[in-house]
């Protein structure tokens, strides 16, 4: 896997072994129940402003984007996407200009999100749009500054592309390194526009590791993340992949979010998010019910703008 890579992100990211609880306060048997005894993989920590594991596909997508003599990425998110703001970040880093199309209408308060891609001085196009026409219009919007004699580098929701996809891929090795103690592992990781689990699909095959893959789709419905996810993979070069699932985790935040977040910071000191860090928590309490007893892996893919806004609400 050789291909270009602009250096972004601090890597490896921890491997944390969670302890089997050492509080006596609430939610400690919650926490020793759902918790302990499994291990996180800390993309939360991966030091590239808000990226967490965005980070890791963003190191690929600016290698290329670079080696293209791209002078401007163009890309699209909702107004709470983490990758847009890493992507923002990213291009500004290195020195490559960054537009932006974001859903729907501007917004009274501006999330972090948005804020970062402001920032990083990158210019805001709103698409008066729904979210799903997005890749289409970063493609449209690329020719055209194609057509005014710039360089664009075209990336989709997600930085979905086998180039993103790269990331995770080598991000598989990272964690086979890590994975000293046992090679019979289950990982859980939430999952999105797809581009993090087809990565981590191709470079388990490439590594030839046992571990059986869970994706927790937490914005698409099964069947469509589903092809996506194998569309990806096979563009990368791989037909049959086996062990892995899905799991539907799809549907508004509720109280629930709330508990799981509760319980991952007063019983580990973590903090998740709401969109993705909470449901992947909660796959994993409905694997220890169906008795899964292989070590679990927890991907935390980061999500801090979402994990504050989640502790707003549980404050009030
Ligand atoms: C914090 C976080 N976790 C998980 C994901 C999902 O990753 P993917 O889009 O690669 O499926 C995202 C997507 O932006 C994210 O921001």
């Amino acid at each position: 896997m050789n291909h270009p890579r602009r250096p972004l992100a601090l890597l490896p990211t921890p491997l944390q072994r969670v302890p089997r609880g050492s509080t006596r306060l609430p939610p400690a048997p919650l926490s020793r129940a759902v918790l302990g005894g499994m291990y996180l993989k800390r993309d939360d920590l991966s030091g590239f402003g808000l990226a967490g594991a965005k980070a890791r596909a963003l190191e690929y997508l600016l290698g290329d984007a670079l080696s293209c003599g791209a002078d401007v990425l163009v890309t699209g998110g909702s107004p709470g996407s983490n990758f847009i703001a890493g992507a923002a970040l990213a291009a500004r880093v290195c020195g490559v200009e960054c537009e932006v199309l974001v859903s729907g209408t501007a917004l009274e308060r501006v999330p972090v999100t948005l804020q970062m891609v402001t920032c990083s001085g990158a210019k805001v196009l709103y698409t008066g749009s729904d979210r799903a026409e997005l890749d289409k219009l970063v493609d449209e919007h690329a020719a055209r500054l194609r057509d005014e004699g710039r360089a664009p580098y075209a990336i989709p929701r997600g930085g979905a592309t086998p180039v993103g996809a790269l990331g995770f891929a080598h991000a598989a090795e990272e964690l086979a390194a890590q994975l000293t103690f046992a090679d019979d592992v289950v990982v859980v990781l939430p999952t999105g526009s797809g581009a993090s689990i087809a990565g981590l699909l191709a470079g388990r095959a490439i590594i030839g590791a046992r571990w059986r893959i869970y994706g927790v789709s937490v914005s698409r419905p099964l069947p469509q993340i589903r092809g996506e996810i194998l569309g990806l993979v096979a563009r990368m070069g791989f037909s049959a992949v086996t062990d892995w699932e899905l799991i539907d985790a799809t549907g508004p935040v509720d109280d629930r979010d709330v508990d799981t977040m509760l319980l991952a910071l007063r019983g580990e000191g973590v903090l998740l998010d709401a969109k993705y860090g909470t449901k992947a928590l909660a796959a994993v309490a409905g694997l220890r019910a169906r008795k899964e007893t292989a070590p679990i892996v927890l991907w935390h893919t980061g999500g801090l703008p979402g994990a504050l806004d989640l502790l707003a609400r549980a404050a009030t």
